[in-house]
């Protein structure tokens, strides 16, 4: 009797050896280095960026929404905004939640700050960047736009609705700059 391996099978078959060969793969990867992915900690292995990707659209935030996506809301994502481009940086907690070298950053749209660098000035985090230097602005900005839109752990999350601003440009401040910052 001749045995019809059907097209339905031999899927069946490659999927059983991709399977096994992941499996093996994740496992050598947990003996040799103590995490499944050989280390790798980006979005790619974050199921919520692949829920992101799969499902859903993205958020359109007014200034105020954007306020609650600061980390001390356990179970909400973090959101940093540059420029009005909201990025979802819940992946680096540490640094943007509660507590964080860079909590300041979160839930708003401090692209003031990430222009002078004077990220400890409260009136410096703001999107306001009138009176500052257009050559500055996009030296600056486009660098840590650079440096959020590349980075492995985080995601455009969408956007942020930015109002026109108004009353007074706020005071100059003296830049402080991180050598091998963006
Ligand atoms: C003045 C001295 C500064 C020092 C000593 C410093 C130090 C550092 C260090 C050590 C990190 C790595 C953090 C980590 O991975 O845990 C870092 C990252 C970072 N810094 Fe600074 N920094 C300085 C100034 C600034 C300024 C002026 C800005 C912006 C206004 C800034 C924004 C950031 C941001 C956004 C990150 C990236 C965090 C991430 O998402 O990985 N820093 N800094
Ligand atoms: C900031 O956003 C505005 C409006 O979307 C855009 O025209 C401008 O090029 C952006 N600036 C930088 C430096 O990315």
């Amino acid at each position: 009797m001749v045995r019809a391996s059907s097209a339905f099978t031999s899927t069946i078959d490659i999927l059983r050896v991709l399977g096994g060969v992941l499996l093996a793969n994740a496992l050598l990867s947990w003996w040799f280095t103590g995490s499944s992915t050989w280390g790798y900690d980006g979005k790619w292995v974050d199921y919520r960026y692949l829920k992101h990707l799969a499902i859903e659209s993205p958020v359109q935030l007014t200034l105020e929404e954007l306020a609650k996506y600061n980390g001390d809301t356990p179970g909400l994502p973090i959101y940093v905004s540059i420029n009005g481009t909201v990025y979802d940086v819940t992946k680096s907690a540490r640094i943007y939640g509660p507590g964080g070298a860079y909590h300041v950053f979160s839930g708003k749209d401090s692209a003031r700050a990430f222009v002078t660098g004077c990220y400890d000035k409260e009136d410096e985090l703001t999107h306001d960047l009138r009176g500052l230097d257009p050559e500055e602005i996009e030296d600056q900005l486009g660098g840590w736009v650079r440096f959020f839109s590349k980075n492995s752990r985080y995601w455009v999350a969408g956007t942020v609705e930015l109002p026109e601003p108004t009353g007074e440009i706020p005071s100059p401040c003296d830049h402080q700059r991180y050598p091998g910052h963006a």
